[in-house]
């Protein structure tokens, strides 16, 4: 088996699983999925009996530590798809044969510590997992239905009566798939019949909950059956009694197994003589694993656990000691050379009371790839301590627990995690970590759990830009920046649960971000923009916080996804307003009542239409009025406005002989001479005219520009005449003087006629761009909007009070309204 094995069945250093809140589990196959909706739990309720009022669609259902005598054919009838019941601890006596008639459904029975004096007659042909062990009944017989259970996969039984297994006794289980068997209920066995283990051909996983003290016969048959049936994984549950003298070897048998590759001890005596013999045998044997839990070492041999030197190799790549109360108030004595563990790659000591670190033998393990310290009483001094050498401490590190202890410098441990070359991910969670000098963090460390600690809002500042996995839940943070998020560009998990965290910043930037937790804070709302600078983001965990309902919430409930909070619905609630609070954000969600305010898109809506509505009828008035014009003529007012600012000096600080020169075509100067020279000059304008002004003599262009200079703007009387025989003059001027351009104010253009733009000679770039661009005074073939025109015209000529053609325009669309109404 590969060292990896370990670490994945090995689940306190698995850093960063996220579990599935009630899934019942067989395996890894989902065998009935408890929703907080489908589920109810009434352990601990003081009940007599099941209650007749459940709700018919229960699935799972706890009814365990009540006190139920009995179950028959009335209790459960209408539960038909229960699929999970562990009704435990009711001190139950009998059940009736017709108690689980109508839960065919029925995946999941625990029946274990009650006081059944028969195992019970339950045909229920889906069940996978079924327990029923710690009850009264005087033999381990099973009765026949056993065969037609096909489906059944773990199974337990123990009975303090039963003292006796033979092979018939066992016979109906040979059909199950039976992968998990526990037997046994921490008594003594009289009878073993060999062959009685080895009939379940499937089993994997045992647990054999025996105590043998002077019939070690009755454990090496069962071990050397269990090897048959090529079971992966032993647990011995309460072994050794208090008080036994044990002689001989009780391990003998272990080197003979093939397949048994993983040995716990647990809930038992363990006296270091013993402790010796197991672990000669384990040496020799395939065991890949040993683990002691909850034991009472014992240390009754003179020199504490010695261990000789082996000559063979061993397979043993894990030892695990979870949970050691010393027998003699003492640390034990450990006489064992390293050489001996250079296959080790996995370490558990925990609960041990373990306050100094041994010298010299855990740090030295050449293999050791993952340590797990958590639950002892070490501190920084008691870890690294003096007898170190500090050189090749730890070679092959990769995960070190360091959990519930009392470690506290930060600054302190970050500067010895250099001394572990490839460490990777430390946890430091639940111990009394302060902040007080700078951390320098190696780059190899990218996983850190600082969980339960009380670090506050600076605890970013301490951290290292290589960190992928951060844990800072429970740490006191109330507050985060989205600057301080971006210093760590590699993150991809940032866990901030139950912290006193009152708003996530918009637009955080963690483009490797894959999983979130603010849940148990303080965030009211959650807006869009903050997942925008999250795109790899796949959970987001943020239940169990005083959401408020009202339009701040619109996007979270209604348009985000899901699929992204694995907490949805159940743990998100409104807190305010009073009207809201207590309602699931899902209930409001669906009520809709205060969303349908919010609804952008509805309100979007409506308004839209209203516009839509207005706009028409504007739409039809302005067409019948000529709107087009007028909206022409006011669009060209209003650039005439804004450039004005820039040009109001000019006026002033130049002297000009004329306020404009005027540029028309021979074939228009009927219209000239009689409408425009009359209007402006009747205004109190001077305007240069070619004809009158021109000197004679001159080229024509150097007129023109001579007039042009001379005058405040230049006007050009558009027509197609003019295009044809006027403009390539100007075109040529245009060209000389590149700093003026058509759209600079000084030019004001007079469109007198239509002129189709596409029948422009191309060359004429100017003034295609002029008539695309409509910046002209179009010139009106009605009387109404002459006034209008004339307005405008004039005040594009002088600095004139703007406000004047403004109510001009009004008033000639009023008129114009009135006419049509
Ligand atoms: C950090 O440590 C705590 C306590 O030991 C544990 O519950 C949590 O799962 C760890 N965090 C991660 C991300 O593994
Ligand atoms: C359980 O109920 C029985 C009567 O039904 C009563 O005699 C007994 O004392 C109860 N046991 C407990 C632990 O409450
Ligand atoms: C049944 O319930 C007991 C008591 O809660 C528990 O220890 C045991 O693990 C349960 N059995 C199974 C198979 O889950
Ligand atoms: C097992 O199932 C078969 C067929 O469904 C049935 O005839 C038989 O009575 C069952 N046996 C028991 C002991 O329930
Ligand atoms: C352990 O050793 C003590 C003596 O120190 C003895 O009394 C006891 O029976 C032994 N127990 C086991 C389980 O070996
Ligand atoms: C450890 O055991 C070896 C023999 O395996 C022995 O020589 C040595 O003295 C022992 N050390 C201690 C400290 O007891
Ligand atoms: C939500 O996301 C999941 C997975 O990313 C996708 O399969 C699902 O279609 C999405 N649902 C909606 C309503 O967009």
């Amino acid at each position: 088996m590969p060292a990896t094995l370990w670490t994945i069945t090995l689940p306190s250093l698995l850093f960063f699983v996220v579990r599935p809140t009630v899934l019942v589990k067989d395996g890894n196959v989902q065998v009935c999925s408890c929703t907080r909706k489908n589920s109810k739990d009434l352990s601990n309720h003081n009940l007599k009996r099941i209650p007749s009022d459940l709700p018919d669609d229960i699935e799972c259902l706890d009814m365990s530590h009540n006190n139920i005598s009995n179950i028959v054919h009335g209790d459960l009838n209408r539960l038909t798809q229960l699929c999970f019941l562990t009704i435990t601890h009711c001190g139950i006596q009998f059940i009736s044969h017709d108690a689980f008639y109508n839960n065919q459904e029925l995946r999941v029975l625990n029946v274990s510590y009650n006081q059944l004096t028969v195992v019970p007659y339950l045909p229920l042909l889906q069940l996978r997992i079924l327990d029923l062990s710690s009850n009264n009944y005087d033999s381990y017989g099973l009765p026949g239905f056993f065969n037609n259970l096909t489906h059944l996969n773990d199974f337990s039984i123990g009975s303090p009566r039963a003292t006796s297994v033979s092979v018939n006794d066992l016979a109906p289980l040979q059909n199950a798939p039976l992968k998990q068997f526990s037997f046994g209920d921490a008594s003594e066995l009289q009878k073993y019949e060999t062959g009685s283990f080895a009939q379940l051909r499937s089993l994997e996983k045992v647990a054999l909950r025996v105590i043998f003290c002077q019939s070690f016969h009755i454990f090496k048959k069962m071990l050397t059956d269990l090897d048959q049936t090529r079971t992966k994984t032993v647990r011995l549950v309460k072994l050794f009694p208090p008080q036994c003298t044990i002689a001989g070897d009780p391990f003998d048998s272990l080197p003979k197994t093939r397949f048994i590759s993983g040995l716990t001890v647990e809930d038992t005596w363990m006296n270091s003589s013993v402790m010796v013999k197991l672990m000669l045998n384990i040496w020799k044997s395939p065991i890949e694993k040993i683990a002691f839990r909850n034991i009472i070492y014992n240390e009754d041999t003179p020199y504490g656990f010695h261990f000789p030197k082996q000559h063979c190799t061993t397979k043993l790549q894990a030892i695990v000691f979870d949970g050691v109360k010393h027998y003699q108030y003492q640390y034990p004595k450990i006489n064992m050379s390293t050489e001996l563990l250079s296959h080790l790659t996995y370490l558990k000591f925990s609960g041990t009371g373990m306050s100094i670190l041994p010298c010299r033998l855990i740090s030295a393990i050449p293999s050791l790839q993952i340590l797990d310290l958590s639950d002892n009483l070490l501190e920084d001094t008691g870890f690294w301590w003096f007898c170190y050498s500090y050189k090749g401490m730890f070679p092959a590190l990769r995960h070190l627990s360091l959990s519930y202890n009392r470690f506290y410098d930060l600054a302190f441990i970050s500067k010895k995690i250099h001394e572990m070359k490839v460490l990777t991910s430390l946890d430091l969670s639940f111990n009394s970590i302060v902040i007080k000098d700078p951390c320098s963090w190696p780059s190899h460390l990218t996983e850190l759990n600082l969980s339960h600690n009380n670090l506050g809002n600076t605890v970013f500042k301490y951290l290292s830009p290589y960190f992928q996995k951060i844990d800072l839940s429970k740490t006191g943070i109330s507050v985060i920046s989205h600057n301080v998020i971006s210093e760590f560009p590699r993150l991809t998990h940032l866990f901030l649960s139950f912290n006193s965290i009152r708003s996530i910043p918009s637009y955080l930037h963690a483009p490797a971000l894959l999983t979130l937790y603010v849940d148990q804070n303080a965030i009211t709302s959650i807006g869009h923009n903050v997942l925008e600078g999250l795109p790899s983001l796949k959970t987001l965990k943020a239940g169990n916080n005083p959401f408020v309902c009202d339009c701040d919430s619109f996007w979270f409930v209604t348009a985000l996804n899901k699929t992204l909070l694995p907490d949805w619905p159940f743990d998100y609630t409104c807190s305010a307003p009073e009207s809201q609070a207590g309602m699931t954000l899902q209930k409001y969600q669906q009520s809709q009542q205060g969303l349908l305010f919010c609804q952008a898109g509805l309100q979007a809506a409506v308004a839209l239409s209203v516009i839509i509505v207005t706009v028409t009828v504007l739409g039809i008035i302005f067409y019948a009025c000529d709107g087009v014009w007028y909206n022409k003529m006011f669009w060209v007012w209003i650039r005439v406005k804004r450039r004005k600012s820039k040009h109001a000096n000019r006026l002033m600080n130049a002297t000009f002989c004329y306020h404009a020169f005027i540029s028309y075509s021979q074939y228009d100067s009927a219209w000239v001479d009689s409408q425009l020279v009359p209007a402006l000059e009747g205004s109190g304008l001077s305007i240069c005219i070619h004809e009158r002004d021109f000197a004679p003599g001159q080229w024509i262009v150097d007129n023109i520009i001579n007039c042009m200079e001379s005058s405040y703007k230049t006007i050009f009387v558009l027509s197609n005449n003019f295009v044809q025989s006027e403009w390539c003059n100007y075109e040529l001027f245009f060209a000389q003087h590149r700093a003026i351009s058509v759209e600079d104010d000084l030019l004001v253009f007079i469109l007198l006629e239509p002129i189709p733009v596409d029948s422009l000679p191309k060359r004429f770039l100017k003034l295609r761009t002029l008539l695309r661009k409509q910046t002209y005074l179009e010139w009106p073939k009605d009387d109404q909007k002459k006034k209008l025109f004339w307005s405008s015209l004039r005040s594009i000529l002088q600095t004139a009070d703007k406000s004047i053609i403004l109510k001009q325009v009004a008033l000639d669309i009023l008129c114009c309204l009135f006419s049509v109404v």
